[in-house]
């Protein structure tokens, strides 16, 4: 073979591409080094020669000269003087140099989150998508000057590592207000700032279970907190809830006790029930007798009740067993990615222990923004803001429904939360009718795959903060007519005599 054809075939190999935006020097260089990789260039073949090879691709020669230099110090090619340059007889030696990839499937575990119901949304924001707060509410102009201000004043203590638990200053203010708000009493060195309240779940069922514990969830109940638990290799128990949340006599009829126990009772997703005052001290009894650890996600509680929210089940926990999470996606924007959950002090080193090696510690610039956002009372007003308008935008899908989905959907008259909860008939088919609102642009969250046991009702949660009261009024009638389609149909009025 010729120089020229041998140049001809190595570049028709290297897959050249003129537009590519990497340069030439690191093109060749790539493409060579995969060709040494996958053995295509078996060790000992001899590469053309700078010049020849710059000729058959019309590159000039120098960018050549680089790609093999890199190629050499790297340990893949040896250039000598009058011998040229050779792949190195080492390079088959590579571990995993294959042409196929190989399948390394995701273990038991990981596999088993398969099984669990995604909760997510159409890529646009379109009614009526659940857990998103109003956006045009985020404060953005404040929060811009907030973190510049955490830039420009951004000491060497600021910009090294942090405290695996956050910035005091914020968690001291977390401290004010949840005892003034939701009933916790509480130190700072217990609470602990996440990204989210998934990240507090994930690292709570690192820290608190073995495989094989059982795990009460409500059901229905939250998915994106049982994937935490099945993931560590937990076996998780639904138990039903009833009109005053967790039903305890449903669980005492299991034959395993739990290690752990997840509730959501300021307003239980996705029925929105209250847990009421004697269940929650019953259930504060019976984890104290068994032992068990309860976690208490307080999602939505800033939402939660006319004129404020009941108080925490954290609050009323005398035996340091309950774990409260809460978080900032609902009450600001879900992008800022922050949370916090408050530890028994039973468990507070280990858990510092666990966040730091999970992820050493939260981002302190966002911490100290936060930290005066809330510390200057714009937290606070930001609240006052969103609930006028959530009461609004509810109002307006009441009053829609009223008109538009009477006899289709039975909604829970409740005033507060950030979504509606909708009862459909008896034998309607609550995920037929969301995958068909997705072709009619309505976002709609089926109910029925929430359960893991046998689902007891079919319904629809209706997300409406995001959406203007004239955008819920054009939504409703569309949700009508979807409804009317699928709803199996209503014998006949018997005639009056
Ligand atoms: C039941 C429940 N828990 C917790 C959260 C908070 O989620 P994140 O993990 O994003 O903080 C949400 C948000 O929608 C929720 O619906």
């Amino acid at each position: 073979m010729t120089a020229a054809l041998e140049s001809e075939l190595l570049a028709a190999r290297l897959g050249w591409d003129p537009d590519s935006t990497l340069s030439i020097p690191t093109q060749l260089y790539l493409g060579l080094r995969q060709l040494c990789i996958s053995g295509r260039l078996s060790p000992g073949s001899r590469l053309p020669s700078t010049r020849a090879l710059g000729a058959a691709l019309g590159v000039a020669r120098g960018g050549v000269v680089v790609a093999y230099e890199r190629l050499a110090a790297e340990g893949f090619v040896c250039s000598k003087v009058g011998a040229g340059t050779r792949v190195l007889e080492q390079v088959s030696a590579v571990p995993g140099v294959r042409l196929e990839p190989s399948e390394n499937p995701p273990n038991r575990r990981a596999r088993r989150l398969q099984a669990i119901p995604s909760l997510t949304s159409m890529p646009l924001l379109r009614p009526f998508r659940l857990g998103t707060p109003a956006l045009e509410l985020a404060p953005m102009a404040l929060w811009g000057r907030l973190l510049r201000a955490a830039c420009l004043q951004a000491g060497a203590r600021s910009l090294d590592s942090g405290d695996p638990f956050g910035d005091p200053g914020l968690r001291a203010l977390l401290v004010e207000r949840l005892q003034r708000t939701r009933g916790l009493r509480c130190s700072i060195d217990q609470v602990a700032i996440m990204s989210s309240a998934q990240q507090a779940f994930d690292l709570l069922a690192r820290l608190l279970l073995e495989p094989g514990d059982v795990v009460w969830t409500e059901d229905p109940g939250y998915p994106p907190a049982r994937a935490t638990w099945v993931a560590v290799g937990a076996r998780v128990v639904p138990i039903q809830v009833d009109a005053e949340g967790l039903d305890l006599l449903h669980g005492a009829r299991q034959t395993r006790r739990p290690r752990l126990i997840y509730v959501t009772p300021s307003r239980q997703f996705p029925t929105a029930v209250k847990m009421s005052l004697r269940r929650r001290i019953d259930l504060l009894e019976f984890s104290r007798s068994h032992g068990a650890v309860v976690i208490e996600d307080d999602y939505d509680s800033e939402f939660c009740a006319p004129g404020g929210s009941i108080p925490a089940l954290a609050g009323l926990d005398e035996a340091a067993q309950v774990v409260y999470v809460g978080s900032f996606p609902s009450t600001l924007f879900p992008a800022l990615r922050m949370g916090y959950a408050v530890l028994p002090k039973t468990l507070t080193c280990s858990f510092r222990l666990l966040r730091q090696y999970a992820d050493g510690f939260p981002p302190a610039l966002i911490q100290t923004a936060a930290r005066h956002f809330i510390g200057e009372g714009h937290f606070d007003r930001h609240l006052r803001r969103a609930r006028t308008l959530y009461d609004e935008r509810r109002r307006a899908l009441f009053d829609a429904a009223d008109i538009h989905l009477r006899g289709l959907i039975e909604f829970e008259q409740e005033q507060a939360g950030l979504s509606a909860v909708g009862w459909l008939p008896a034998g309607s088919d609550d995920r037929q009718i969301a995958l068909a609102g997705r072709a009619e642009e309505l976002d709609l969250t089926a109910i029925s795959p929430l359960y893991q046991g046998r689902p007891k009702r079919h319904g629809l949660l209706l997300g409406f903060a995001p959406f203007t009261p004239a955008e819920l009024r054009i939504a409703v009638p569309r949700l009508g007519s979807l409804l009317s389609r699928f709803l199996p149909r209503r014998p006949p009025a018997a005639p009056s005599s």
